[in-house]
């Protein structure tokens, strides 16, 4: 139907199509694929999510798909290669490097990441933002969930590409990854229209810790009876793709089966940061927990939530609904 980005659309799949037939027969494909096994992959899973090499050079995919102004034109609005403005020629964006193809909900490729076969920085590439790419709207591997998934039930959603095809090809065919942006509403609404349980699982690092933090605070808002969120630790140092491969499916599973939920990761986290021993700590912590459970959709948990903070406080719910009352007429 949309008929305007229909060639930006071809030409984003023939390039992916141009870097999987690279993986296969480009001269220096050892390379690409060594890597690839040593990071455990089968060449079953790398053919389902579609993975490619973009070899070494700076105008590979140019010459193969660029051959008139009009392609030129749709690679660079597509991201695919980037102008250098002093000379004004053009040049490939993604140079020796594995690359994921990105695909929207109907399975069209609409950007690409790119991760280095090395150490070299930066690891992750990842397209620009586009017409046909928003990256607080997108999610990495969904269209590959709800085709590897007979029913999608509930679904994870990890920090990375490796992190989702790693679950994939141990069993857990049903995580998704951000694609190098924090979880948006936007996400979380997308995601609660296909399944009634969202699973947050960040790397076991600060960034991960943060991430879970941020998430919360965007499911809040969003979350009302009959949904569920709940939030995934993982060991210091792990991250999905690593602990698959040390626990399997079953293991991971126990681990999903028993994540925290959202309620239960609210109270510990902003209890973690005050001495709820004292006075002047119930407090501080009623004063951060009040505004977001405000945030909240009018629902069981969010009452069950208020009840818990009297439980914790000694407050009595008429005190608590004059706070919230109070903050709510009090301009910022
Ligand atoms: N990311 C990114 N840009 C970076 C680093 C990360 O966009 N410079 C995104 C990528 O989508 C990546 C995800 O964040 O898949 C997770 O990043 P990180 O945890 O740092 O990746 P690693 O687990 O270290 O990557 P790998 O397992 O491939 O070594
Ligand atoms: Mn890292
Ligand atoms: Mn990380
Ligand atoms: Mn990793
Ligand atoms: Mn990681």
């Amino acid at each position: 139907q949309r008929n305007e980005y229909k060639a930006q659309y071809n030409i984003l799949d023939a390039a992916a199509s141009y870097y999987q037939q690279q993986l296969k027969t480009h001269q220096h494909r050892d390379q690409a694929v060594s890597y690839l096994k040593s990071r455990g992959l089968t060449g079953k899973i790398a053919h389902i999510f579609g993975i490619g090499y973009a070899p070494p050079g700076w105008d590979n995919l140019l010459k193969v798909l660029g051959t008139t102004p009009q392609e030129q034109q749709l690679l660079e609005t597509s991201g695919m290669l980037i102008r250098h403005e002093e000379k004004d020629s053009l040049y490939d964006r993604f140079r020796e490097r594995i690359m994921f193809p990105i695909r929207d909900m109907r399975g069209r490729v609409i950007a690409f990441g790119g991760r280095v076969l090395g150490d070299d920085k930066p690891k992750y590439l990842n397209s620009p933002e586009t017409d046909t790419f928003h990256k607080s709207r997108e999610l990495y591997g969904l269209y590959e969930a709800r085709k590897l998934s007979a029913k999608l039930e509930r679904i994870i959603i990890v920090e990375g590409y490796m992190d989702v095809i790693s679950l994939a090809q141990f069993g857990i065919t049903y995580a998704v990854a951000t694609l190098g942006t924090a979880t948006t509403a936007q996400h979380l609404e997308r995601l609660f229209k296909t399944v009634p349980e969202i699973i947050f699982c960040f790397d076991g690092d600060n960034a991960g810790r943060k991430a879970a933090e941020r998430a919360l605070e965007a499911a809040l808002p969003i979350i009302k009876d009959g949904l569920q969120a709940r939030f995934l630790f993982l060991p210091e140092g792990e991250d999905p793709d690593t602990l698959i491969r040390q626990e399997s499916k079953e293991g991971f599973e126990k681990r999903l089966n028993e994540a925290p939920q959202l309620s239960d990761f609210f109270f510990r986290s902003l209890s973690e940061e005050v001495d709820m021993t004292s006075m002047d700590g119930r407090a501080r912590f009623s004063n951060q927990a009040l505004p977001l459970i405000q945030q909240m959709k009018t629902s069981l948990l969010q009452q069950m939530m208020l009840e818990k903070i009297c439980e914790v406080t000694g407050l009595t719910l008429e005190q608590i609904n004059s706070t919230i009352n109070l903050a709510q007429s009090t301009p910022s």
